[in-house]
């Protein structure tokens, strides 16, 4: 179904096919989020930047040829940013990536949304190697400014690059009777939310775990987001009930995917 509908997408929109790649990711119709950055789709509905003249939708993410392996088939431009300020708390028992330097799939979000590198810088368009002509409020030199772009401060921010392990999940458990507000992880998570990620899971000093198994996945910026999702804010999660006072619960939703209230 998601499958069939990306591709639907892809082909009505005459951009190229993902030979090769399993169409896992990616639900729902990109073009009508504001991560549809052509000329074209500008202004409907919610479309703020875009490009002046480039009519095609994925070319800003991806390409078929040229493509960097950052990601699948990943056509933009990489951050040069060489380390983050990440978050991290004494009640954090996940360590921080070597360098401080996040992976995986964090790093395509980042390519755009730390600022560094212009919305419009891509590998390949017609072969060539160019930063697309774009324009929006929220634009500085082609590059992401205001609310949306998080520069390499992310130390407010949830943790990325973390390895979810059953040695993390046991070490929860065990941090339970020690905090005020006691959340441990969910004894299964769905595979949806969880990323590839190179950071393993070491437990800190005081912490043990009888095998230290590694999954090699975790949480990335794409655990609770999808860049082509049209739900609120690219979140994985679908509509939500809302609160007795009506305001969306998205985020408990979403939040609940991994964690849950000790014991
Ligand atoms: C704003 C950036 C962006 C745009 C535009 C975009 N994508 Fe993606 N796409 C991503 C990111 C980031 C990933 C990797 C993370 C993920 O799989 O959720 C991805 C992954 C994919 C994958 C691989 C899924 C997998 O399981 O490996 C496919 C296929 C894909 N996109 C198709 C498309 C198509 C087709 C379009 C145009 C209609 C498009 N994307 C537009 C950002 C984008
Ligand atoms: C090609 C550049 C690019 C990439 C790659 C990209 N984004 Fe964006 N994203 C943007 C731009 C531009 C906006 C619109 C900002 C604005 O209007 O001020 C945006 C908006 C958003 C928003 C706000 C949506 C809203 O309704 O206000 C979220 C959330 C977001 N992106 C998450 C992500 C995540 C997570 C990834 C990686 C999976 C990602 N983006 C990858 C460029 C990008
Ligand atoms: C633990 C889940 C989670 C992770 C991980 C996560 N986000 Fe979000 N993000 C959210 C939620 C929930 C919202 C909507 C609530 C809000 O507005 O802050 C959001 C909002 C945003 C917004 C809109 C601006 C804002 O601050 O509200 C952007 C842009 C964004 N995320 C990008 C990213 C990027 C880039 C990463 C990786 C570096 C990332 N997110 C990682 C859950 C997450
Ligand atoms: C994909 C799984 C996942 C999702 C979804 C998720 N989290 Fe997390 N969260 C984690 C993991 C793993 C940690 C790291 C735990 C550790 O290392 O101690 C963490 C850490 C945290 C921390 C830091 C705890 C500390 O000791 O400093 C807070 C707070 C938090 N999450 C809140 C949230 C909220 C709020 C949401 C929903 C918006 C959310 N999380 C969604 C997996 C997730």
């Amino acid at each position: 179904m998601k499958r069939g509908l990306l591709l639907a997408v892809a082909v009505c929109i005459g951009i190229f096919s993902f030979g090769g790649l399993v169409f896992s990711a990616g639900s729902g119709d990109i073009r009508k989020t504001k991560h549809n950055f052509s000329a074209t789709g500008a202004g409907s509905p919610i479309q703020n930047i875009h490009a002046t003249t480039e009519t095609q939708v994925c070319v800003f993410c991806h390409t078929p040829h040229r493509a960097l392996t950052n990601g699948p088939l990943w056509n933009h431009s990489m951050s040069t940013v060489k380390s983050y300020t990440l978050y991290h708390t004494s009640t954090l028992l996940s360590p921080l990536p070597a360098g401080n330097m996040p992976d995986g799939d964090s790093l395509l979000c980042l390519s755009c949304h730390d600022g560094d590198q212009p919305i419009g810088a891509v590998q390949n368009v017609g072969g060539l190697a160019t930063t697309i002509s774009m324009t929006g409020t929220n634009l500085s030199g082609g590059k992401l400014i205001g609310p949306t772009s998080f520069g390499s401060i992310l130390d407010g921010h949830h943790p990325i690059s973390i390895e979810i392990s059953d040695c993390l999940r046991s070490n929860k458990t065990t941090e339970c009777p020690t905090l005020p507000i006691a959340w441990k992880l969910q004894a299964v998570i769905d595979p949806d939310y969880l990323k590839a990620t190179a950071n393993r899971y070491t437990p800190p000093i005081g912490y043990t775990c009888a095998t230290a198994d590694h999954p090699g996945t975790g949480v990335q910026c794409s655990s609770c987001h999808d860049a082509h999702s049209p739900n609120w804010m690219f979140l994985r999660v679908p509509d939500s009930p809302t609160d007795p006072w009506g305001n969306r619960i998205y985020s408990d939703t979403l939040c609940l995917k991994c964690h849950v209230a000790c014991p």
